[in-house]
């Protein structure tokens, strides 16, 4: 589906009645890394996942300069706005989670619950910032396939890399398509982020923090500390997988999340 949201042209994959769910992908990814969320969850929700800013098939806009998770999740607000949403269940993996963060700290009352995966409320290291400069450059220079190499082999677990390549294929198939000034803009902005590990203790809505037994990029110590720091939160974590847990063992995650959407079903 399509329409303009915020200024831009965005896209969003949608089935599905009753209440929203609001799947946001990581980086530099697209809608399809949900496919076996929305192909499998059961319809009596409404299940969707748009392409964010710049990625997939929504247009970045004339914005140059790094494209901040305030404003990714401004444009999620008005995205449920045009779908006449009051308030979602955000399910964000990774950059996903740092733009429910910012959903909560803005736009506290569209967020129903929160799903944090494979996602930290910390902020980038002095080093951390400077790679993401780094890959910056090196995108606009070099462009995305030759950032890919570097990240990809850091995204699944070993499990995942040696019995479903097919998902590895498919993530890479994702990075490839996403334009280099997309890549660029995303570093950048997430280099920017804040910390909110402070907003952690205010979250008042039910969460689910689900990790990945092998995250080789959002720690299972972070995990921990967000479902510590919540006052409403449960962790799971799924073991043999990386950072893409919903992609690489979609029948643990999903039952994970059906589980958590039943039992706030009767909040
Ligand atoms: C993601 O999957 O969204 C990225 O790993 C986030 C990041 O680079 O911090």
């Amino acid at each position: 589906m399509e329409a303009t949201v915020n200024g831009v042209r965005m896209h969003w994959r949608e089935v599905g009645h009753g209440q929203a769910v609001l799947f946001v992908h990581g980086f530099p990814f697209h809608s399809g890394m949900w496919e076996e969320q929305l192909a499998r969850l059961p319809r009596r929700w409404r299940l969707i996942a748009p392409d964010l800013r710049g990625f997939g098939k929504t247009e970045l806009g004339g914005k140059a300069g790094p494209l901040g998770m305030d404003l990714l999740a401004d444009d999620l607000a008005r995205l449920l706005d045009s779908l006449a949403i009051d308030r979602a269940v955000v399910v964000g993996l990774s950059m996903g989670g740092y733009i429910a963060f910012q959903l909560w700290a803005w736009h506290p009352q569209r967020v129903r619950a929160l799903v944090l995966c494979n996602t930290r409320a910390g902020p980038d290291t002095e080093a951390g910032r400077r790679g993401r400069q780094e890959l910056a450059e090196r995108v606009r220079e070099q462009g995305t396939k030759a950032v890919v190499e570097t990240l990809l082999p850091k995204l699944t677990s070993e499990r995942t890399q040696r019995e479903r390549p097919e998902v590895v294929e498919r993530v890479r198939e994702m990075m490839e398509s996403t334009p280099p000034e997309t890549i660029a803009a995303a570093s950048l902005g997430m280099a920017e982020r804040p910390d909110s590990t402070e907003l952690l203790p205010t979250i008042e809505v039910p969460t689910l923090v689900v990790a990945g037994g092998e995250d080789a990029v959002a720690s299972l110590a972070e995990a921990e500390l967000m479902a510590k720091e919540i006052p409403d939160a449960r962790l799971v974590v799924i073991e043999g997988t990386g950072h893409l847990t919903p992609m690489e063992d979609p029948v643990a995650f999903n039952r994970a999340l059906v589980h958590f959407l039943e039992a706030i079903e009767g909040h």
